[in-house]
């Protein structure tokens, strides 16, 4: 189970995140919300990767920051800015993130193999991963974060900049994914998570503004039967002026 008490994260005079405070047990969840409403910010507060200015995050009632390394092995993140090693092989990637996540050397091997075909990349695994397709550069991130068979794995964007098919594609491989694992996966397209996501969680300038079932959040929200048009609904403005500022 993950906790999240209180969290804040301010940048300067900029609040990231305000007060959220949420509860998560096995399954998986969309984080959904426009460009800039702390989707990211979130998701490194979760990992570990940067600390919040106020609040706590709780895995199983222990503090992350004193569960410290043993949280690290729980743990499995895919980042939004895709920090590739472009000149690695994808193999050699895998093993060296391997090693950073302290798996047992006994097992790496096996371990990769197993996530390679997971995401399919086995046929690519040799190729340097600065050719691969936006498509396989996700999948091998995808595969990264599953290493060692993490409990909680989140995965910021990991469809953006994906062609239909693709997207299509790594939607389902989350999906095999879930079983006994929190899974948070953040967006900013609808179809992307709805026909896999257990809840949605509606993110908007730092603040969690919801979080329910596609059929509730439409429900609520104007009895609408698609959670795209709640969304229209709901950061409609928004979603323009980020489009604009491109
Ligand atoms: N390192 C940072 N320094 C200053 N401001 C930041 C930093 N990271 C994020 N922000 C700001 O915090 C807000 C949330 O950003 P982010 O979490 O990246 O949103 P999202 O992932 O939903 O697009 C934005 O206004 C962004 O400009
Ligand atoms: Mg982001």
């Amino acid at each position: 189970m993950l906790t999240l008490k209180h969290i804040t994260k301010k940048f300067k005079d900029k609040t990231a995140l305000n007060d959220v405070s949420l509860e998560l047990d096995p399954g998986i969840y969309g984080l959904l919300g426009p460009n800039g409403a702390g989707k990211s910010t979130l998701m490194n507060i979760i990992t570990g990767n940067i600390r919040p200015t106020e609040g706590k995050v709780l895995w199983d009632g222990a503090d992350i920051r004193e569960l410290g390394g043993r949280f690290r092995s729980l743990i499995g993140y895919a980042p939004q800015q895709q920090g590739l090693y472009n000149s690695f092989s994808g193999r050699r990637f895998l093993s060296y993130m391997a090693a950073l996540k302290g798996i047992p050397k006994k097992e790496v091997s096996s371990e990769i193999e197993r996530v390679l075909s997971y995401v399919n990349l086995q046929e690519a695994a040799d190729r340097a991963v600065g050719g691969y397709s936006g498509g396989m550069k996700q999948r091998i991130l995808i595969a990264q974060a599953i290493l060692g068979e993490p409990k909680l794995i989140v995965l910021d964007e990991p469809t953006a900049g994906l062609d239909p098919k693709e997207r299509v594609r790594i939607r389902e491989q989350i999906k095999e994914l879930s079983g006994d694992k929190i899974i948070l996966v953040s967006t900013h397209v609808v179809s992307d998570i709805t026909p896999i996501a257990k809840e949605i969680l509606l993110i908007r300038s730092g603040n969690v503004i919801d979080r329910d079932t596609v059929e509730s959040l439409c429900r609520k929200y104007g009895e609408s039967r698609d959670l795209e048009e709640v969304y229209m609904h709901i950061f409609g403005e928004e979603e323009h002026h980020a489009a604009d500022s491109f």
